[in-house]
């Protein structure tokens, strides 16, 4: 677990993640459930709890050892909107409800992903979203080598076939892109 800690919640991460700004893309609602797929060991949590104090965060991960974590980290911050969900690997396993699903460097991870994101849009409805961010293409101090990153034009057509449509293509983060996806924009 100290090893992703260091690799996912490096002080100096913040400042090319701009989680702010980033949350700032997911136009949320303080009423809405937010669900926050790959956490990892919850860098995006606390950002997201404060966006949506009467709501929801749902932090979602295959690995149940990350979502101890997470449990841990959101109790010592005292932040009570918070709830991990252990997901399958071919399911997110959303509970209804969910307006906004974040996948931050998570994407690639994800197998069979236009039947995976077909079902994830059955669940979010006509009006819920997705927002992906990921690395670019090219070479940069972070992140993985080109092999195992997707070109955003990749991932809208996957996400096409899967039923969405792109709504806001967003380049603003020096080495992420940030693409934010729903059927309503079909
Ligand atoms: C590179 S980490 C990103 C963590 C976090 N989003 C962040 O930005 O710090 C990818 C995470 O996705 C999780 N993951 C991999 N496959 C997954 C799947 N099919 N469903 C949900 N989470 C998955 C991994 O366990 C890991 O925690």
């Amino acid at each position: 677990m100290t090893h992703w800690v260091r690799v996912f919640d490096d002080p100096s991460r913040d400042a090319w993640q701009r989680p702010a700004y980033v949350v700032g893309l997911l136009a949320l609602s303080p009423s809405d459930t937010v669900a926050d797929l790959g956490t990892g060991t919850g860098y995006f949590v606390p950002h997201l709890s404060k966006a949506v104090p009467k709501g929801q965060v749902l932090a979602v991960d295959v690995e149940e050892k990350l979502l101890e974590h997470v449990r841990q980290r959101a109790h010592k911050a005292g932040l009570g909107n918070v709830r991990t969900v252990l997901a399958k690997t071919d399911d997110a396993t959303l509970p209804g409800g969910v307006s906004v699903v974040l996948l931050v460097n998570t994407y690639h991870h994800i197998g069979k992903r236009i039947a995976y994101f077909r079902a994830v849009g059955e669940r979010l409805g006509q009006t819920g979203r997705v927002v992906i961010v990921d690395f670019k293409l090219g070479k940069f101090p972070v992140g993985p080598p080109d092999s195992h990153k997707l070109a955003p034009e990749k991932v809208e057509q996957e996400l096409t076939a899967a039923g969405f449509g792109r709504c806001k293509r967003d380049d603003t983060l020096p080495y992420q892109y940030a693409l934010v996806f729903s059927r309503a924009c079909r």
